[in-house]
């Protein structure tokens, strides 16, 4: 079995949550295509509709007009989606607009504690569960402030800047850990009055009219990173993915499997919206182990599942250390990931910040627990394709989170030779 073809796959979803979020910033009509396919975007497009702000698909392609917010006349159900809830706090504690936030098992067990107290601190008040689901915010920011990221959350910083934007003074977010930037570099892409030096980032109000703007969102390397996967692992594949992201700050997974000895080949580069974008080449490569330690864990969070699957066939023992925020994805994703490996017969060690996984290992085909988890789902599904008898997951479907076409690109893909 081998992997062969080229995709150009569906739009990255940081990017597309934002795209949604900063056209309803926007005076006229922004039209976004390639936005990700997944339910959590399409949660934030509906609670966008709860606020009162349009917007039309027409093909490929989201048209949406810029306007005032409302209070919206129900709770906004963010569904799954972290993305949705941590930055629309933000956005509305700063548009002063009232609303009460809902969300499924997975979000209601996921701290919000980390938005509630930046937030609080600029003066907005919050109701919640003891920081958890459900939200509800009575009154928004008054004050900027200065605030150093205490963890590395592209979420938390967004959602203070988007606070910020509201306010006469300037606040300041500085991010030790260089998270994914895309909301500075959309922010200042509409005309926002937003500067960075790439660790401290500030705003205020001083510009108010944002520019409308047009985008094709980017392939989403998180999404990439599985195909990219199963190509490295099956001998004979060969493997074009199609106008990826190529942020720094997200990039980590394919310089990961570079320095694992992978053979990934960037073949053209170029810029969209402010955005490096390139076409990668994925090539079957035998590989070695890995190290990761805190400082490497923001530009590949998401895809520790996979590269724990690739740790499996490795050469050596790979470790992963400083990824506490993995307890506090969709699922605790290290307990998930070693509970998983460990039924799969791989000898695995849980770390309380991450795992030490031997490599060269022989996958057992079992019955394996997405943990509702769709990059659990994903991972596991890639692990499937090197066992002799197939995995057998509870629920496959959440893979339609961020990519419902998971399972049938997939297999478009797959050739038996
Ligand atoms: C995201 C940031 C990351 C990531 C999530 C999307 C974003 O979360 O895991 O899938 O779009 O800002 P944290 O910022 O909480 O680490």
């Amino acid at each position: 079995m081998k992997i062969v073809g080229e995709i150009l796959l569906p739009g990255d979803k940081s990017i597309s949550h934002r795209s949604l979020m900063f056209a309803s910033l926007c005076e006229g009509v922004s039209k976004i295509s390639n936005l990700s396919s997944g339910q959590d975007v399409e949660t934030t497009r509906t609670c966008l509709e709860q606020l009162g702000i349009k917007s039309t698909r027409i093909g490929n392609t989201i048209e949406i007009i810029g306007g005032e917010f409302k209070n919206p006349d129900s709770d906004l159900d963010c569904g799954n989606s972290g993305t949705t809830t941590r930055l629309m706090m933000g956005l509305l504690a700063g548009k002063q607009i009232k609303a009460r936030f809902i969300g499924d098992e997975s979000l209601s067990s996921r701290p919000m504690k980390r938005i509630i107290d930046p937030l609080s601190e600029m003066g907005a008040n919050f109701i919640s569960n003891n920081g958890y689901m459900p939200v509800e915010i009575s009154r928004g920011v008054q004050k900027a402030i200065s605030y150093v990221l205490p963890m590395g959350s592209a979420q938390v910083k967004s959602a203070v800047l988007l606070a910020g934007l509201s306010l006469d003074s300037s606040t300041e977010v500085i991010d030790a850990f260089q998270t994914r930037d895309h909301t500075e570099i959309m922010l200042q892409a509409i005309g926002a009055d937003l500067t960075t030096d790439g660790v401290t980032s500030s705003v205020s109000n001083q510009k108010k009219n944002f520019k409308s703007f047009d985008i094709e969102v980017p392939a989403d390397p998180s999404t990439a990173a599985f195909f990219a996967s199963a190509a490295s692992l099956l001998k004979g594949s060969d493997l074009l993915l199609k106008n990826v992201l190529l942020n720094p700050t997200r990039i980590g997974f394919f310089d990961v499997l570079k320095k694992m000895g992978g053979n990934v080949v960037i073949e053209k580069e170029w810029q969209v919206n402010g955005e490096k974008v390139g076409n990668v080449r994925i090539k079957y490569a035998s590989l070695k182990s890995f190290e990761l330690f805190e400082k490497d864990i923001p530009s590949l969070i998401d895809e520790i599942p996979v590269l724990a699957i690739l740790a499996t066939q490795a050469n050596g023992v790979s470790k992963i250390t400083g990824a506490k925020e993995l307890r506090v994805k969709e699922c605790d994703r290290i307990h998930a990931i070693c509970e998983n490996l460990k039924k799969m017969g791989v000898q695995i060690e849980e770390l309380e910040d991450g795992m030490i996984i031997q490599g060269s290992q022989k996958l057992r085909g079992t019955n394996l627990s997405t943990f509702d988890d769709h990059r659990i789902a994903m991972s596991f599904t890639i692990a499937g394709l090197l066992t002799r008898r197939p995995i057998q997951l509870d629920d496959p479907s959440c893979a339609k989170i961020s990519f419902p076409e998971f399972y049938k690109i997939l297999n478009n893909l797959i050739k038996f030779v």
